[in-house]
This record gives C-alpha cells, sequence and structure tokens, in this order.
C-alpha cells in the first residue's frame, strides 16, 4: 500500500529529537524554530515527561470514559489553576479540529441557534464544522459547505456588531493570534467590544487558543493579552507536547448534559500522562515567562535586522509566535534555511515566514537563528 500523497513534503526523515533540535537519519542537527506545527511545547524528548510517560504505560495505557479517570480530574485542577479559569469545566479530545467542532456543537446546543461568526484568514480545522469555519474554499468539501458561517476582517467591529445584532449568531470563534492566517494579532479593542456584544446578543464567544494558546503568547493564552474572558476555549498543539491531544475549557454557564458529547479516545490515560507532565515542566521551567521574554528578544533582534535587510518588510508577534512579512516568496528563504543553514521553520500565505518553536527556546537559540536567517537573506 502507498501513503495518501495529500503532504508537501522536505525530503528529510527526521529521527530524533531533543529540547529545541531534531536530527534526521544521517544524524544532520537541525534547530527547529518551528516545533513541528507549534506542537512541541516543552521541547523535544523532554526526559521528565518520557520518564512520566513510560511509567504511565508500564500502569495503564488506556481504558474507557465508562469509568472514573482520576488523570482527568487532576488535569483539569491543574490547568484550571494554572491557566486563571478554575471554575470552568473540561472536556477531553484529540485534536484541535475535534476541540472546535465541540465547541460549536455546544454553542449550538446552548442557544438553539445555527449561526456562526468567523475572521476572514481563519484557520480552525479540517473536520466537518470546524472547516465550514474555516476561511479557505480549498478545503471545504461540497458536503461541508453548509452555509453557516460569515466570514468578517478581524478587528473591523461594526462588522461584526452588525451581524450579531441580527440575534440569530450560535457561536462567534476567533484566534486572539491568527497562525495560518500569517499572525495577524486581534486588537483589545476589537476583542472587548465583541465580547459585549456577544453578551448583549446571547452569542457564545469561542477563543480558538490552539496554536497561540498554552504559553506560546507569553500569557497562558493569547487572548488574556486583550482584558477578555470567552465562554469556551478551545486547546490542542502544545497540551500534550506531540501527544495528540485537545480539549474545550467550558464557562461554568454550560450545564454538562449526560450524553451529549463524548468520544472514545478523548482524555485518555497516556495522554493525561502527558498533559501533566507538560504542566510540570511549565512549573518548573517557567516557560510561560520564557515564552514572553526570549520572544520579545527575538521580535528584537528581528526588528534590527529588519532595519539593514530589505527583504524584511514588518514584523509580528507576541511571545514565541512570530511572522516575517518578506518581499520574496517564503520558500526561497525556507527551503536554504532547512537545506543550507538546518534550521526548520513554518510559513503562511506565500510570503511569510512563521516562527513557533518550543517554549524552551533560549537566547542564543535566537541569536544562532538570526544569524541564520541572516546568512540566508545575504545571499538572495
Ligand atoms: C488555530 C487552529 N485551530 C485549529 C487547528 C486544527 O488542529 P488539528 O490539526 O489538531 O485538528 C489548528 C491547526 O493548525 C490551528 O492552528
Amino acid at each position: 500500500m502507498k501513503l495518501f500523497d495529500v503532504y508537501s513534503l522536505f525530503a528529510i526523515n527526521i529521527v530524533k529529537g531533543k529540547g529545541t533540535r531534531v536530527w534526521d537519519d544521517n544524524d544532520q542537527e537541525y534547530l527547529d524554530l518551528y516545533g513541528g506545527h507549534a506542537v512541541i511545547s516543552i521541547g523535544h524528548c523532554h526526559p521528565h515527561y518520557v520518564k512520566v510517560l513510560e511509567r504511565q504505560l508500564c500502569n495503564l495505557g488506556f481504558y474507557s470514559n465508562s469509568v472514573i479517570n482520576g488523570l482527568q480530574e487532576k488535569v483539569a485542577d491543574r490547568l484550571g489553576r494554572v491557566s486563571g479559569y478554575d471554575d470552568y469545566q473540561l472536556f477531553l479530545v484529540n485534536s484541535g479540529a475535534e476541540a472546535n467542532e465541540n465547541a460549536l456543537k455546544l454553542a449550538s446546543f446552548h442557544t438553539g441557534r445555527t449561526r456562526v461568526l468567523a475572521a476572514g484568514h481563519a484557520f480552525h480545522g479540517r473536520t466537518s464544522l470546524a472547516v465550514e469555519a474555516t476561511d479557505n474554499p480549498k478545503i471545504v468539501a461540497p458536503i461541508n459547505n453548509n452555509g453557516h458561517t460569515t466570514f468578517l476582517p478581524l478587528n473591523d467591529l461594526p462588522a461584526w456588531e452588525r451581524e450579531l445584532a441580527k440575534g440569530d449568531v450560535c457561536a462567534v470563534i476567533i484566534e486572539a493570534i491568527q497562525g495560518v492566517g500569517g499572525i495577524r494579532l486581534a486588537t483589545p479593542e476589537f476583542a472587548q467590544g465583541l465580547a459585549e456584544a456577544c453578551r448583549k446578543h446571547g452569542t457564545v464567544l469561542i477563543c480558538d487558543e490552539i496554536q497561540c494558546g498554552y504559553g506560546r503568547s507569553g500569557k497562558f493564552f493569547a487572548h488574556q493579552w486583550l482584558g477578555i474572558k470567552p465562554d469556551l476555549i478551545t486547546v490542542a498543539k502544545g497540551i500534550g507536547n506531540g501527544f495528540p491531544m485537545g480539549g474545550v475549557l467550558i464557562s461554568p454557564r454550560f450545564v454538562p448534559v449526560k450524553g451529549q458529547l463524548g468520544t472514545t479516545f478523548g482524555g485518555n490515560h497516556l495522554a493525561c500522562a502527558a498533559a501533566l507532565a507538560v504542566l510540570d515542566v511549565f512549573n518548573k521551567e517557567h516557560l510561560v515567562d520564557n515564552a514572553h521574554e526570549v520572544g520579545e528578544y527575538l521580535i528584537g533582534k528581528l526588528k534590527e535586522l529588519q532595519e539593514t535587510e530589505p527583504h524584511i518588510l514588518e514584523v509580528r508577534g507576541r511571545g514565541l509566535m512570530i511572522g516575517v512579512d518578506l518581499d520574496v516568496p517564503h520558500k526561497d528563504v525556507r527551503v536554504p534555511l532547512i537545506h543550507q543553514e538546518h534550521c526548520f521553520t513554518g510559513c503562511a500565505g506565500t510570503n511569510v515566514l512563521r516562527l513557533l518553536p518550543p517554549l524552551c527556546l533560549t537566547k542564543a537559540d535566537a541569536d544562532l537563528f538570526v544569524s541564520k536567517f541572516k546568512h540566508i537573506l545575504d545571499t538572495l
């Protein structure tokens, strides 16, 4: 059997990782400013994470959601405390799309409505409702194209207020920092006005924190820079440091109904062990603070570089979620960065280099990246 060929691959086979570095099968080391698409939060193969997962695997890999799972309760307790959402409830799933799917369903159950507002350039995943709220017609199959979603420009508050005033919107879903959309930041004025309009018109506000959350922005959640408190918050990626996992944080206003939501694998024992190990390392190594400090440092260094490098048009971001607008296609920089400088980065659109490193990135790593980046820009 052959693989279903849906990915454009770099011809590199990554077989090993440690901290902010990965190695290919020829033992070539790479600096990882991509974090396996913002997934690696505490660093590759952190020894504590490996130990906790090994221990859990020896005790119990899986049992179903028909019995008490004390590890899920621990994750809920610790995540609530560390994120400032102690009074919220947690529903655990397996991926980001699944988290958004369940959040949108909850909003619809709660309001009895079916309309969704999402931002232009939003990405919320590839399953049915999540992809309907994703602004990319190329990945929406006819069967998903059910007309539930209206896309509006991020930060254009009057446009959102006008739609909300119609009184038929079940959910507004936004990323506080758009990832796939090219590192676009929602403004506090927009977010606060939107939260107020949602309250006024009985609409559920969902913050998709799948990419921008879990410490990446330098606060636990990126929306915490904006002075809002959403009704539902979706998480995935960094929560398990590579173990497939997602979750919905749910305001106490929502009363759980038995059987309404469910999953076979969501919140399984191994996933919860991974999530607990991640939170242990966050706490011990102050990774949210590190993301803030090293992120600001890297953004500063990139802005300095912009002064002498005309190929850099703009540097945007918060913490370790950074976009660099280039005056050339990102592939002209990204490909040589990998093959000549042995450094992974992400991208967005056609011209944005997207940096999503592990949150344990050091200032020395940041300097090394900037020198590699400069080297490639100088050869263009
Ligand atoms: C903001 C955002 N939402 C949702 C998703 C979907 O997550 P997953 O690929 O785990 O389904 C992603 C993935 O990149 C994302 O960046």
